[in-house]
């Protein structure tokens, strides 16, 4: 071989050598620089105190919106939308009054796990009850709340019946619960029965809160109703029961709650 044949054929060689032994044998891609005090998830839950009540840590949950879990429909807050229809709406496999619609039948899909739970434990506690009166649209709502007004006038018709647009029946998250025998049938005297007890009792227990009590009248600006029971979940539900408020007494509660996540949410 000549001579400067050799000599190219070595330089090549340590051409390469050199390049290869440079190179570093691993991912080059460096990690990002993560500042210590950014949080690595955005902040979903806050603690929620009512007074009396353990402190809860929910996702919170805006009681503005209809959809909401622990939405606050009344007469001061009616449906944003007056015409509001939840989605997912499903005839739970419980007891039911089948005489109605299957609209009024129905309530949100989405609890019919505490739904199956609350009737279930209600029947296994010996209690034959059913939902009498689920879900109701708008057109249904003033369909009730038209023929009480004609019956006994519209200002104590709107002291059991909500105005259209006012009703949280609307949101597929309420229903009114009867014995299957119909006694007491959306009466006070339901309180006085062995069922309505239980369910005053026990409906926190599975995410439901007594939404009219007696003592609370001035408050709710209904009359009471012991058959008249909302969801919202199973720590609002237990913390409303343990601090005695009505969910409209929490707003202030649930308002701060949501105020201090919008806050957290706004500095990630
Ligand atoms: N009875 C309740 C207030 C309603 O009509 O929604
Ligand atoms: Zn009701």
């Amino acid at each position: 071989m000549p001579k400067k044949i050799l000599i190219a054929i070595l330089g090549v060689a340590a051409i390469v050598f050199a390049a290869y032994t440079l190179t570093p044998q691993y991912n080059s891609v460096q990690a990002p620089v993560i500042p210590i005090n950014q949080p690595k998830t955005k902040v979903k839950q806050v603690e929620l105190v009512l007074p009396n009540a353990s402190p809860i840590t929910a996702r919170v949950e805006d009681y503005n919106q209809p959809t909401s879990l622990w939405a606050v429909v009344s007469k001061e807050h009616p449906l944003p939308d007056a015409h509001f229809v939840p989605a997912g709406l499903a005839v739970p496999p419980v007891r039911t009054r089948i005489d109605k619609s299957i609209a009024e039948q129905s309530l949100r899909s989405d609890i019919e796990p505490d739904v199956i739970a609350l009737f279930g434990a209600a029947e296994a506690a010996g209690h034959s009850v059913m939902v009498a009166s689920g879900y109701r649209s708008y057109e249904q709502q003033q369909i009730y709340f038209t023929s009480y007004s004609r019956q006994y006038g519209e200002e104590a018709a709107n002291k059991f019946s909500a105005r259209p647009g006012q009703s949280e029946h609307q949101t597929g998250l309420a229903f009114d619960v009867s014995l299957t025998s119909r006694e007491c049938y959306l009466e006070i005297c339901f309180s006085e029965r062995e069922a309505g007890k239980w369910f005053a009792a026990h409906s926190y227990e599975y995410g439901f809160i007594l939404r009219y009590p007696e003592d609370k009248t001035a408050i709710t600006q209904y009359q009471y109703e012991p058959w008249h029971f909302r969801y919202v979940g199973r720590d609002l539900a237990k913390a409303l029961h343990d601090s005695k408020l009505t969910l409209d007494e929490a707003c202030p509660y649930l308002q701060a709650a949501l105020t201090e996540m919008k806050a957290r949410g706004a500095a990630n």
